[in-house]
């Protein structure tokens, strides 16, 4: 299916028909897509989720600052270097540290922790996940060591931005990141949720454009999941079947990115993550917080955190990969994305967004 040329009300239109189960031919369309430019290998990366502490207060989200309900935890940099250690006695090449919205992590904070990790263990890509900041502190934080950052626009629709966070949240910041982000040279990751409240078949086109647009390195997309103590806590969540469907569009549309099969897919189906891999996801990010800390950092309800979740059993996961058919790799597992595309006069492209 050529996907990239189709119109807004072409993918919707397919979108909408594909909603309660994706078509097998499109699945196995995106995961030999993934196969021919990756080849059958499932990337890890080690999480650390070092702070549920969050000045926002998105609607969908249990670490959103009125949940007055968790108890609040920020990991020291000596305590984050645990969790680095641990992933590297299991032989991941990968941190990914992601957080809330938290003052307590200035630029200085942040650079001393990337330091730190980039001292220890040189050879390993470090990604941030701590949300919108200013092009000025994603430089800083780039010029410390970061390779990589993960930020989801979580919809690409402006009126739906709306309908999912608090007047402050702007969509246009959220995007201003991003292009500043992909700008500086990190590798990019951008996502959404699927099946969201107010979420559409429309909606969900307008996503793939916008990633076609951006083409991000990697792209996150998991089911939206209640969390009881938000505003969404009664709300339906996202299937599994329309998040599968979303997945493979998102391979065939950017055949080159890294696409996790996320823990939100594993929270509602026990298979979740094989049925990812088989709909072109080629990444797992298990869990590398201290154990004590995982029930904290509640997104959503039930949230997966043990089993091949967990970065503790990493032979189990390596057992679920393999028995789904592909090999486990540890490595960098950089994007195939070039980081900053440079124009023919082999000047750095500046990436822009235009409202
Ligand atoms: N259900 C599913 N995903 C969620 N996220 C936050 N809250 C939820 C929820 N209730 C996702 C957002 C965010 C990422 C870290 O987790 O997309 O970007």
């Amino acid at each position: 299916m050529d996907v990239r040329s189709m119109t807004k009300r072409e993918l919707s239109e397919y979108i909408e028909a594909n909603r309660d189960a994706p078509d097998p031919a499109l699945l196995s369309e995106a995961a030999g897509l993934r196969d021919e430019y990756y080849g059958r290998r499932i990337f890890v990366r080690g999480l650390i989720e070092f702070t549920n502490c969050c000045r926002n207060n998105c609607l969908y989200c249990g670490i959103r600052s009125a949940n007055r309900g968790i108890n609040r935890y920020r990991l020291t940099k000596e305590e984050i270097l645990e969790c680095v250690k641990e992933g590297r006695r299991l032989g991941l090449g990968t941190f990914v540290l992601q957080g809330g919205e938290d003052a307590h992590y200035t630029d200085d904070v942040l650079c001393g922790i990337i330091r730190s990790i980039k001292e220890y263990a040189p050879d390993c890509a470090v990604t941030l996940s701590v949300g919108e900041r200013s092009y000025e502190s994603y430089k800083r934080l780039k010029d410390a060591g970061a390779d990589r950052y993960l930020l989801r626009h979580e919809t690409a629709d402006k009126a739906h931005y709306g309908l999912l966070h608090p007047k402050e949240m702007l969509f246009g910041n959220r995007v201003r990141c991003l292009y500043d982000l992909r700008s500086l040279g990190y590798q990019v990751g951008a996502g959404f949720m699927v099946g969201s409240p107010y979420q559409t078949s429309e909606t969900l086109a307008e996503d793939l454009l916008f990633l076609k647009r951006l083409e991000p390195h990697m792209v996150g997309i998991g089911p939206f999941i209640p969390q009881a103590a938000t505003p969404f806590g009664d709300k339906r969540g996202g299937t599994l079947g329309l998040t599968l469907t979303m997945l493979a569009l998102t391979r065939l549309m950017l055949p080159r990115t890294l696409i996790p099969a996320t823990t939100a897919l594993g929270t509602i189906d026990s298979r979740g993550r094989e049925k990812g891999f088989g709909a072109g996801a080629n990444v797992v990010m298990p869990n590398l917080s201290p154990r004590e800390r995982r029930g904290d950092y509640a997104l959503y309800d039930n949230k997966l955190c043990t089993g091949a979740e967990a970065a503790e059993s990493i032979d189990q996961l390596r057992a679920l990969i393999e028995d789904a058919g592909y090999t486990m790799d540890t490595g960098r597992g950089d994007s195939l994305v070039e980081a900053v595309r440079s124009d023919r006069k082999g000047k750095d492209k500046v990436y822009e967004y235009k409202q």
